[in-house]
């Protein structure tokens, strides 16, 4: 019970609809922390850390209809604003942003356990692709500030917004990954249906005002409950022209299974992932040995990014499962706050028996664990255990484990891995350790067609925001980065006439008298 700080609670019975924060006067659900904190008795338990609306679906068609209004089919003030004073709506609400910073920090710490640096890093990281988000909107309208002519008819093209949005994000990322969606989608002139992930919910509560202040009524409305409650009226209505959702493929595909119109669904994805790391014989270990601890096990693992399964060559196997399970025992295990932390509480609270679930069932098959503390359970956390050998009969070798457990693989033949990889449901990123570029080489050449991201002699990352971030098969639709996912929430349109003298005349005249925000041909600074 060392350092535990009090925590001050939030209790919230509010949400956004409309540009009005409305009092919820149904049932509400506490919302806890997997950190533990000592009840009236003495007893270790849980921490009570606030609580939220659980709401329903007759709510959540509200929302809906609010959202519908403010786009009114592309009708509605936001759609058709000017892009830069939706630009200035944006900064508005950045600024107001900022000044939650400590709290939400605080909050991410205890909501889903993340440590002081990491979380300070997801809130810094949110504010910076909202900045770069508003640059590369920027670049994309003075790119389209022009007039184009091909065949005898002038264009004028740009990128329009698509309708009415719903926004889930994860938790592993409830600020971050969330934004990574809502921001863009708004910003294009979309109107967003936005619940929060289940765990790291409190921390959207600070910034209900900030949403209100800045944005026209409708075009952001935020609820809060369960996910199974909320999302499939909505989705069942017809209404919502894209499913932005960052978690598991099974609610993707049920909530797609919803929607009656199908081919008018666009979808965001980014979904579940089991990226390899693989170390070819003449890998340097010391670095490879750095970046796979920071690949499997930052965040305790809980990143689609993580890297969770290793296949090492048999010539170094000895050598690696020596330094890395090492490496492994000496992480240091700790509440979020602490100094240099790296393993933090489980925020899931069935999350720690899953994982020794999937150790006991690799043991029982005859793997071994190597590390010394792997495996040690507690009521919040499951120490990482380095499980070798592991092969196929073994469930952490097909399940991605989004957990501090680590199956590793020695193989002597390098079609092993690759099969694997070709063969795999998942495909979003692998990182390959090795020095001879005639060994490498190929490799990139086969690999760059089965993941979208090849990381050489460096762990996976969605980082920087600026790269694409997308994956094949099960892993992903659509891909994200601050400009690609500008075009992810954005159909091109435009307005062409043919070049004659009546026609000409009347487009410089809606040029020169700004009558249209869209066509329009004013550079942006
Ligand atoms: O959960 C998946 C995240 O997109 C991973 O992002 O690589 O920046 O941790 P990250």
């Amino acid at each position: 019970m060392k350092n535990v700080r009090i925590v001050e609670k939030t209790n919230s019975d509010a949400y956004l609809i409309n540009g009005e924060i409305k009092k919820w006067d149904g049932p509400n659900s506490n919302v806890y922390s997997s950190i533990q904190t000592l009840d009236i008795d003495g007893n270790k338990t849980q921490t009570l850390l606030g609580s939220i609306p659980d709401m329903d679906g007759e709510v959540a068609l509200e929302a809906l209809e609010s959202a519908d209004n403010a786009f009114k089919r592309g009708q509605g003030e936001w759609p058709t604003m000017k892009v830069k004073d939706r630009i200035k709506c944006m900064r508005t609400f950045v600024e107001k942003m900022k000044l939650s910073r400590d709290r939400i920090v605080e909050l991410l710490m205890w909501e889903i356990g993340k440590n002081k640096a990491d979380s300070e890093k997801e809130f810094d990281r949110t504010i910076e692709y909202i900045y770069d988000t508003i640059e590369a909107y920027k670049d994309l309208d003075r790119n389209s500030a022009n007039f184009k002519k091909n065949s005898g008819i002038h264009a004028h093209i740009r990128r329009g917004p698509l309708g009415v949005i719903l926004c889930l994000g994860p938790y592993n990322y409830p600020l971050n990954e969330t934004f990574c969606l809502l921001v863009p989608a708004i910003i294009m002139g979309n109107t967003a249906v936005f619940k929060p992930a289940k765990h790291g919910v409190l921390l959207i509560v600070p910034l209900l005002k900030a949403f209100k202040e800045s944005f026209p009524p409708g075009v952001v409305n935020i609820l809060f409950g369960r996910g199974r409650k909320i999302a499939p009226p909505i989705m069942r209505s017809g209404k919502i022209d894209v499913l932005a959702l960052i978690g598991h493929s099974s609610s993707a595909v049920s909530l797609q299974d919803e929607h009656p119109n199908k081919n008018r669904l666009r979808l965001v994805l980014g979904l579940e992932a089991k990226n390899p790391g693989i170390v070819l014989p003449d890998a340097d270990l010391n670095l490879t040995i750095k970046e796979c601890i920071s690949g499997t096990l930052s965040f305790n693992g809980q990143r689609c990014t993580a890297l969770k399964i290793l296949f090492v060559h048999e010539s170094i196997i000895d050598k690696f499962l020596d330094l890395f399970s090492k490496a492994v025992d000496n992480l240091k295990f700790g509440l979020p706050w602490e100094k240099d932390v790296f393993l933090t509480p489980l925020p899931e609270p069935n999350k720690p028996n899953y994982i020794k679930d999937l150790i006991d069932d690799a043991v029982s098959k005859g793997s071994r664990i190597i590390n010394k503390k792997g495996g040690q359970i507690s009521e919040n956390y499951c120490f990482p255990a380095v499980l070798y050998p592991v092969d196929k009969s073994m469930r952490v070798y097909h399940e991605e484990q989004f957990g501090p457990v680590i199956p590793i693989i020695s193989y002597n033949d390098i079609s092993e891995p690759m099969d694997l990889m070709a063969s795999s449901e998942y495909g979003q990123q692998v990182s390959l350790f090795g020095r001879d570029i005639k060994k490498i080489g190929p490799l990139i050449d086969t690999m760059a067609n089965l993941v979208c991201r090849v990381n050489l002699n460096s762990s996976c990352q969605r980082g920087p925001d600026i790269y694409p971030f997308t994956g094949r098969k099960n892993s992903a639709v659509s891909t994200l980065s601050v400009h690609d996912a500008l075009r992810s929430f954005s159909i091109r349109t435009f307005v062409a006439a043919k070049d004659n003298e009546y026609n000409n005349e009347i487009l410089n005249e809606l040029v020169n008298s700004k009558e249209s925000n869209f066509v329009n041909t004013e550079y942006l600074l």
